[in-house]
């Protein structure tokens, strides 16, 4: 009797255990480059090590590629439970990917996206439309200078790019390029990239201003090299928001202050938010639900000094009216 009273409670145990066993769920992130970054890892770190039963591995590859290889390789040999990647480039993921699939182990990408997504099984892709955020960026500069009666003006445009090869980057471009070409009097005289980090922002903006005769409006990839542009254009003696028009892009409460400061003239939204997303989706998944290849585009805003600008798509909206929601 004895025997199987301690044969029952070893079972409930067992069961017990299996329960309670971790979820591990792995992900590997670029950096912290930028205000965008830190928030989106502080909301995908904090909605997996509070959800109950989950476990979190994370690594930060320090902007380098060859460190996120080694990342998603460690995972495989960990044999985690899910993997969440987003690729500093987007290049040169297909081998590493495919060991990833070859492994079994599902994968979700957020954010940035890798080329070889078409060649790949992955479960979900969470992440914005950087085409739309590029080319909401131009068309808002061109609305915004008909608003105010400068639409027949030529003006000098400089475009700062993100990191090369970035899919932010690549797509941004490709959006603010297309953009142009339906605003004749907006003449691109720059485009670099500022890597997405204040610093290099600045130091772009510096050599620009040494460089070019007239800049009169600066679309900037991300918030982050927009205000480190704002710190070259008030050191060279230039009111920025006013000598230099500025759009930025992801819409950081920096970049609200910023532009009800009046520094800034508008900040096209791109969520880091995607823990919203990725929880559910793993819960399902957890309870046997299949997914292939879901692709979700957050719906996003665009914020400015005085709302109202119909860029077709959507309407800008006063930043001053919403910033008190903005909280990263
Ligand atoms: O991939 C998203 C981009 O990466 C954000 O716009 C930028 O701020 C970040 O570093």
């Amino acid at each position: 009797m004895k025997k199987l009273l301690a044969l029952a409670l070893g079972l409930v145990l067992v069961l017990n255990v299996a329960a309670y066993a971790d979820v591990v769920i792995a992900f590997s992130q670029i950096g912290q480059e930028s205000d965008w970054r830190t928030a989106n890892t502080d909301d995908l770190k904090s909605a997996i090590e509070n959800h109950p039963g989950w476990k979190l591995v994370y690594d930060d590859a320090q902007q380098k590629q060859e460190n996120q290889i080694k990342a998603l390789r460690n995972f495989i040999t960990q044999n985690v439970d899910y993997i969440l990647f987003t690729g500093v480039v987007s290049t040169g993921w297909d081998e590493v990917l495919k060991e990833v699939n070859e492994a079994e182990i599902p994968l979700l990408l957020i954010d940035r996206m890798p080329d070889c997504a078409d060649k790949i099984e992955y479960v979900a892709a969470f992440g914005g439309d950087f085409v739309e955020e590029g080319r909401r960026q131009v068309a808002w500069a061109g609305e915004y200078l008909k608003s105010i009666g400068r639409g027949d003006e030529d003006v000098n445009v400089v475009i700062m790019e993100g990191t090369t090869g970035a899919s932010a980057q690549t797509g941004r471009t490709e959006g603010n390029l297309k953009a142009l070409e339906s605003y004749p009097h907006l003449k691109k005289v720059g485009q670099q990239s500022g890597n997405f980090t204040r610093a290099e922002g600045q130091a772009v903006m510096e050599s620009w201003l040494k460089s070019i005769d007239k800049i009169d409006v600066l679309i900037a990839q991300n918030d982050d090299m927009a205000l480190g542009a704002i710190d070259a254009i008030k050191a060279a003696g230039k009111v920025p928001g006013k000598d230099i028009i500025i759009v930025g892009c992801d819409s950081v409460k920096a970049a609200f202050d910023a532009i009800v400061a009046g520094e800034m003239n508008c900040t096209v939204e791109c969520t880091p938010l995607y823990s919203r997303f990725v929880v559910p989706t793993i819960e399902k998944l957890e309870k046997g639900e299949k997914f292939s290849k879901t692709v979700v585009h957050p719906e996003e805003g665009v914020f400015d000094t005085n709302g109202g600008i119909d860029l077709g798509t959507v309407k800008s909206i006063k930043a001053a009216d919403v910033i008190s929601q903005r909280q990263y």
